[in-house]
This record gives structure tokens, sequence and C-alpha cells, in this order.
């Protein structure tokens, strides 16, 4: 392509933008945009140096509200393009003052912060957020959080986490979106879309970082940063699709992950980033690193040192080093000995300069904090509020304890570590959050009791880690004199997030001998949890009497679960990740296959029926684990009410169906209880036989709706050719004719049973 002029060069180097120009999907405007932005950054790129060009790929870390020398003269002579990690807006804005008025070509930084659940208002942690099923107000707290950090300069969020993870013990499921690739996609797109907005050049939107590409959630054991062993197959049909979702969604970036993908660690990878990302989803945004992810290709034992590990990445197409300077050090010494070309540069250049010209930064480099809503403004606080409240999952409700009776209760003991801590109720990851807006539990049931009731506090223990029963005597005497115990557990914050995995997922330190306590004093227990996992729960499910579920659920988590433990709102979370009895049975999924030996209730053996000396055979037995069986505690989907829903009058709109046509599948769902409430109608589907096997369910549709008591109503689910669609065999997207079962319901369990069957004799293995 030499000889070629300059934005030419540019446009052919993005297939995806020829493809835009010359089909007829794109106006005339949208077309000459399109031309605008690759002449700029071709001539841009026609007067830059090399070190300029290197200096564009190269992320530091701020100084936290100063500008050290080092930094001022780096990013005066065009060494820097981007800087994370500096939220001092005046910091801020005068960092782009200097690259945009000091240095040779003016152009203005990327300002990135991991942005992961609000900024200064905290949402629940995205964990809670996707128990919430619902994408319209995800996509508000993204836009909430947008605003917020966007009045602080911030331009690029590190976010939204969309590693798929099927492991509680991994901390970082805190920052997932859990265990399914479609909700995760729905989701992760939804926050894709609140980040950037509608115009990624208006004020307030900033680019989005779908992030860790790709498999980073398979974590061997659950371990932060270990390998991961992820057959292709299965890459591509659960892990892979919420990025390219997110990448659908508009998506400007993504981040590589740390993490050793079948034996290619996912920075230096470049079936990755380059077959899948560039030549199969023709990406046109930037890759950046994780934090110093380029270097540790040398630790992994990828490559021998750190030249060879900028080579590794600049040539999977990793376009900007985070915190590292690899990149700097030895790209110049790779043009020179010709093992790069400059080609090769401008292309990963150019990428990072689309971004940066998409959202309007060489026109607007500066923030002025006064044109964005107040940081914490009630709208911001009222998103926050519903977000947490729709996050809460009901698992236990015996006897309907809850909610609770404004009329008849007199008297409250509130108990434990997590019912009054601003703090702890934030999650991990919230640099910013401002932990004076929280709203604790025990603010908000104070407030909302008034004289009503008397409320007596005791928090027993310092943390949720704590082992001594020093003031378990004060929280027994509390109980016993209260008309019912409200117990406030879980984790605290630190527990969960990067690099904080556990092996032993159940209450931390002396909880479970405190709800014996509490459980001993006859009095009703109802137990509010706030961690940022799913954990095991079996040593005190006996021995209360409910149990809501609240993740670590933000600023507004106090009124949220206050609101549900009285019946102001009937809960409506459902789980977004399956919970097992016992740690031994991770990973349990729903979406699982169905093995050659699937077990039933009839088949199980219970490890204490098995006779002693039981002669051993090896016919006859099925999949399930001695002593804890096939089925988790609670299943994904699940969640209860304060109402009941039931299902009835399940039907398809064919029964046979074309391939390549749509079907609809409906059912009629109804409020037969006693308070209006919102349920999550869910969709799910088994494709019978594949030429690759199939899960025996997986989550295509859903929708949240709000129903009042003794009010029904029909959903209805499309199904297109691509919801049946699968990678099979060859790694090609496919659909098969044959059986299709569906079910509506309101959780994974759902027994509501409808079938179709897709036709085509002629076109076995149809790709789509
Ligand atoms: C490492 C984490 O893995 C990543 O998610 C985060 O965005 C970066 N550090 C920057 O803080």
């Amino acid at each position: 392509m030499r000889g070629f002029p300059q934005v030419y060069r540019s446009i052919f180097a993005q297939p995806i933008l020829l493809i835009l120009l010359f089909s007829g999907q794109l106006v005339a405007a949208e077309k000459e945009d399109i031309i605008a932005i690759e002449t700029k950054i071709a001539d841009l790129i026609s007067r830059m140096t090399v070190a300029e060009k290197i200096g564009q790929m190269t992320q530091v870390n701020g100084a936290e509200g100063s500008i050290p020398k080092r930094l001022n003269e780096a990013v005066k002579v065009g060494r820097i393009g981007s800087v994370l990690n500096e939220v001092h807006i005046e910091t801020v804005n005068e960092l782009q003052r200097i690259a945009v008025e000091e240095s040779r070509l003016g152009i203005p930084l990327l300002i990135g912060r991991d942005v992961i659940h609000g900024f200064k208002t905290v949402l629940p942690i995205p964990l809670g957020q996707a128990a919430s099923f619902d994408p319209e107000l995800v996509r508000r707290g993204a836009r909430m959080a947008a605003q917020e950090a966007a009045s602080a300069g911030i331009n690029w969020a590190f976010a939204p986490m969309i590693d798929v993870t099927r492991d509680p013990r991994w901390g970082r499921i805190a920052e997932s979106l859990g265990e399914d690739s479609y909700l995760t996609g729905v989701l992760g797109a939804a926050m894709v879309e609140g980040f950037q907005g509608d115009d990624l050049a208006l004020p307030g939107a900033i680019a989005s970082c779908p992030k860790h590409f790709a498999g980073y959630g398979a974590s061997e054991s659950g371990r932060d940063y270990n390998t991961t062993n992820i057959p292709e197959n299965e890459l591509r049909n659960v892990y892979l699709p919420p990025f390219k979702a997110a990448i659908d969604a508009g998506a400007q970036t993504l981040m590589a992950s740390f993490s050793d993908l079948n034996g290619v660690p996912a920075t230096g990878n470049r079936f990755l980033m380059k077959q899948v990302l560039r030549d199969e989803w023709q990406f046109d945004g930037f890759v950046v690193s994780d934090w110093a992810s380029i270097e540790q290709l040398s630790i992994h034992g990828f490559t021998a040192n750190d030249r060879e590990s900028a080579f590794a990445a600049f040539t999977a197409g990793v376009n900007m080093e985070m915190a590292t300077s690899t990149y700097a050090n030895h790209l110049p010494g790779f043009l020179e000995a010709g093992r790069v070309n400059v080609e090769q540069l401008d292309a990963l250049v150019a990428d990072i300069l689309r971004v940066k010209i998409r959202l309007g930064l060489f026109e607007n480099p500066y923030t002025d904090p006064g044109q964005f809503p107040p940081i914490a403004n009630p709208g911001h606080l009222e998103i926050a509020r519903q977000a947490a409240l729709e996050s809460i999952v009901l698992l236990e409700n015996r006897n309907r304890v809850l909610p609770l009776n404004i009329k008849s209760i007199k008297s409250l003991a509130v108990i434990g570590p997590m019912a009054d801590d601003p703090y702890e109720q934030l999650g991990t990851w919230i640099f910013d959050g401002d932990i004076s807006l929280s709203q604790t539990p025990l603010q908000a049931m104070r407030e909302f009791v008034g004289d009503q009731a008397e409320i007596s506090h005791v928090r027993v223990m310092a943390h949720t880690r704590t082992r001594s029963r020093e003031g378990f005597a004060e929280a027994v005497k509390a109980a016993g004199a209260a008309d019912a115990v409200v117990m406030f557990l879980g984790e605290e914050s630190i527990l969960s997030g990067e690099a904080h995995s556990r092996a032993d997922i159940s209450l931390p330190g002396n909880q479970a001998e405190l709800v014996n306590a509490m459980h001993e004093t006859g009095k009703p227990v109802i137990v509010v949890i706030q961690a940022g996992r799913p954990l095991t729960l079996q040593n005190i499910l006996d021995k209360v009497d409910a149990v809501l579920f609240a993740w670590h659920p933000g600023t507004m988590g106090g009124p949220a679960i206050n609101d549900i433990l009285f019946g102001v709102e009937s809960p409506s979370g459902k789980l977004p990740a399956t919970f097992p009895r016992m740690v031994g049975q991770v990973p349990i999924y729903y979406a699982h296959k169905k093995t050659g030996k699937p077990p039933t209730p009839e088949t199980y053996v219970h490890i204490d029926d098995i006779p002693i000396r039981q002669k051993q055979l090896s016919s006859g037995f099925v999949s399930h684990h001695l002593d804890a069986g096939f089925t988790p505690q609670y299943a994904f989907g699940y969640g209860l009410s304060y109402t009941e829903f039931s299902y009835s009058d399940i039907g398809v709109s064919d029964n046979e169906i074309p391939m390549g046509e749509s079907v609809t599948v409906s059912a009629r769902v109804s409020n037969t209880g006693m308070v209006e409430a919102d349920e999550v109608v869910q969709l799910y589907v088994r494709d019978l036989v594949g030429n690759v096997t199939r899960p025996v369910r997986e989550l295509k549709g859903f929708e949240r709706v709000r129903l009042k008591p003794g009010e029904s109503r029909r959903i209805s689910f499309v199904l297109g050719p691509e919801d049946l669609a699968f990678f099979g065999q060859e790694m090609k997207l496919i659909t098969e004719p044959g059986e299709f079962h569906v079910w509506i319901g309101g959780s994974s369990e759902a027994v509501l049973r409808s079938q179709f069957t897709l036709i085509n004799p002629e076109a076995q293995n149809k790709e789509i």
C-alpha cells in the first residue's frame, strides 16, 4: 500500500471501514464522518515521529493531584497518550493543557479510571446489578457513573467487566455479571451504552473498556490470575459472546487479560487479538494491556525478556501499554532492525487516535465540572436506590416471616457487623466512592420506624472475620427482649475483588455461631447478607427464618434493604450465579452439559446410604457427589417474592420453524398472591441434539414485569436464528435442524415447557 495517500492507507488498514464505506448501510453524512476522521488520523500520523507514535501507545499512572516534573516533560514531548488514576480536576485539566498547548501536535490525553460500579455515588457491585435482570436500570446506572466521572475529567472507564465466571471462589466474581453468557452480554452492552451515551462526543460520554479479553473468569480453582484452559468451542460459545455484544453496542476499547489462555497469555494471544477481534469481528477501536501484563509475559514463561514481551504484545495487536514501558524501550529498536514495520505501528496508533477523535477530545479537551449535574444529586441517589432494591434476592422466607409488619412489631434487635457500616456496604473497587454518602440499613430502619417500634442495635463483631464471642451475651439479651431479630452479616468489601479469592466461601469469622446464638433465643431470625460472591450457607439455613441476599448494595443499600424488610417493596432480584451447597461442588452452574449418565432424584445415593463393603460395580451409576448430590443450594435465576407468580399456557408460534426464521414463545404469568410486585420472567432453550453437545438449558430472553394481585399478562419472546445458533465442531456459527425445548418461568428450574422443531432437510449445519 506504499504510494497511497495516508488517508487511504488508514482506511484500507481497517476492513470494517471499507465495508461500511462501500455498503449501503451508511447515509452520506456518516460516510463523510468516517472520511473526515480517517483524514485527520492520516494527517496526524504523517506528522508524527516514531517517538510520538509510541507515546500514544503509552499509558502511565497519575500522581494523584500533582504533576511531577518527569510526567510534565513526558506529556510535553508527546511521550504519553494516556494517564490513569488521576481524578483531581485541576490536575487533569493541566495535563490536558500541556498535551494540547505545549506538545508539538496537540494530541489530547485519555484519562482512564476504574469506574466499576459508580463513582462518588456507588451502585451495587456489578454482580448485584446483574441480579436485577434490568438492562435499562443498568444502563442508567452506568450513565450516572459516567456523568459523575466525566465531571472529574475522566473520559475512559475500565468497565464493564464481562468475564463469565462459574466460580464463586474467584474474588472478581463481584465485578462480573455472573455465570451466564447471555445475561452478561445483555447487561454488558447496556453498561457500554450507559458509559458512552448517545453521542461519544458529547460531554458526559466516556469510552468504555469491556474486560478482560478473554477467559479470565475461568481462572483455575478461582484463584486470581491463575491459568485458564478453555477449549475453543467453549470459548466461542460461552466466554466470547459478551465481548461481541459489547462491541456491537459500540465499545471503543477492550482490555487484555492477565491470564494464560490455553498456554498463550491473553496479552500476547494472536488468536484472540487478531483472528477473533480484528479479522472476525472487525473491531476498529483499540486494546489496552492490563497493568504490567506485557511485562508479565516473561513471568508467564511465554517470552524470555521484556524486549520479547513487547514484540509479542505488539505483533498480537495490543495498542496501548498500561503502566510499564516495554513499548517505549523496545519498539524503536524493532523498527530499526526491521522486525516490525512502520505500517504496523501506524495501524495500532490510528486505532487510538480514532477513539480520541470520536470522543471529541480535540475539540473539547478540558472539563468544566459546572456543566455536569451535581455529584450525588437526588436523581443519582434514586438510581442507586432502585438498583439496590432490584438487586436484593429473597432466598428463604419461612412462615412468611417477612415482610415485617410495622403495626405488630414493637421491638427489633438489629445484630451484626454489617448493619451500620457505611464503608463495608460499598463493596470492592470504590476508588472514588464517597463513604459519607452511604445510608446504612440501621439508619434507614430507625428513620422508617420512628417511634412506632424500638430498635436495639448490637454490632457484636468488629468485622465479619472477628473470631471472639465477646458481645454475644449482649446480643442474646437484646434478642430476648425483641419481637424479632434482624441480623446483618456477610463479607467485608476487602474479601472479594481483585486478588481476593477464597477457598472457603461460608460466612467468615464467628458469624455462624452468632446465628446459632440468636436461633437459641427462640425469636424469629431474619438474616440480611451483604457479600461480594455467592456463599455457602448450609451451616446457618436451618437456624433462620428468612434470608435476604443484598450483595454489596452501595450508597443507598440501607433504604433499599429497609424497604424490602418492611414490605414497602417486594423483593425481585434473581440470582445471576448459582449458589452451591458446598464449595466442593464448584464449578456448578445451570447451563451444564447433560453427560452420558445424568442424575435424577431416584438414582442419587447419599454417602450414608451406601452399605459397608458394598461390591464395587461399574454400571448403573450416575453423575453426582455422594455427599452433596447434584443440585445447588439455589439455582441461577432463583429468587422469592412476597407474592406468588404462576406460569401457564405456554405456546410457540409454530411447531415447525423453517431454518432462518424466527419463532415466538409465550406464556401467561399471573400474580396469584396478595401484593403488587415485579417478576423477572425467564426464557430457557435447549437444542436437544447438536454436533457439539448443547447445555441442558440456556437463558435466551428475560423480561421484568410488574403485576398487581390478580393481574396476569402474556409475555412473548422472539427467538431468531442467532438465538438458536452455536459454534459447532468446525468453529462456525451454525444452526441445525431438530427439536428444541423451551421453558418459561421464574428461574432456571422452570417447569412449564413447550417445544418446536427447526426444519430444513436440505441444509445440514447451515452457516449463518
Ligand atoms: C488491574 C485490573 O485487572 C484491571 O481490571 C484494572 O482496570 C487495572 N488494574 C487498572 O486499575
